[in-house]
């Protein structure tokens, strides 16, 4: 009833070349992979447009890791949804916690972000997720509540019908320490629980992927999961190889 996707967060790797070298091993391979699945990579902005093109016709999405708070004009160095709409983008990454640790991201920031990414087309993958000293404080689910309650409910039905959460537990990101599968269900379950509070029997049809150190040895598993609707792959989304392999897992 809801979506499995398996989405690739490239981040700040790859030059124009490798980019698209890696999206054309990706539109290659795409046919083994189950189209059950959806196969979405994100690359960094500066050749979105290449990757794009790469990709045309193989069934693979393409989303921004991010993109600006404001509509348009006096702010240098930024990206709009509209830009990255007009680009063919049809997701955008928000709320990762590398922009919300880095970059102090708040729900503040987020709540303008998702304002842009909806007005211009977006499908937000909106991503929460608690740090290692909130994880062992035992505050990984109200840390990731007040991620969901500050942002996400304040968006309509229909957005939220076109709204991907990624859980990302920040000590799994990039660590190689991955969340066993049962507490990966553990939270999805909770966070489905949350949603529900507010949007009802809709929560069932939101996708929640879950993300860090996700790899093609612990994918099946992981996803094997009720709550568990694909994953946000950083690190193993740079080799066509093993993202696809992810994306079989399912
Ligand atoms: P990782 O990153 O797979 O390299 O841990 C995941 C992410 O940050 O989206």
């Amino acid at each position: 009833m809801r979506k499995n996707i398996v989405a690739g967060n490239w981040k700040m790797n790859t030059l124009p070349k490798e980019g698209v070298e890696l999206a054309n091993g990706v539109a290659e391979g795409r046919k083994e992979v189950c189209d059950c699945v959806e196969i979405i990579v994100c690359p960094p902005y500066t050749h979105i447009a290449q990757v794009i093109e790469a990709v045309e016709g193989k069934n693979v999405k393409v989303g921004a890791q991010d993109c600006a708070t404001e509509v348009k004009g006096a702010y240098t160095g930024e990206v709009s949804a509209e830009m990255i709409a007009a680009l063919g983008c049809e997701y955008v990454i928000l709320g990762h916690s590398e922009r919300r640790q880095y970059y102090g991201e708040t729900s503040e920031t987020l709540n303008k972000k998702m304002a842009r990414a909806f007005e211009f087309g977006l499908k937000p993958i909106y991503c929460v997720g608690e740090n290692l000293e909130e994880r062992e404080a035992g505050r990984h689910f109200e840390v990731c509540k007040q991620q969901i309650e500050e942002v996400v409910f304040n968006l309509t039905e229909e957005q939220f019908a076109n709204t991907v959460i990624a859980y990302e537990p920040v000590w799994a990101i990039g660590t190689g320490k991955t969340a066993t599968a049962g507490q990966a269900e553990e939270i999805h379950a909770y966070i489905r629980e949350v949603l529900r509070s507010k949007f009802g029997a809709k929560a069932e049809e939101c996708s929640i992927l879950y993300g860090g150190s996700c790899k093609p040895s612990n994918a099946q598993e992981i996803f094997s999961k009720p709550n568990v609707d694909g994953g946000l792959i950083g690190g193993a989304a740079l080799k066509a190889e093993d993202f696809l392999a992810i994306g079989k897992a399912f």
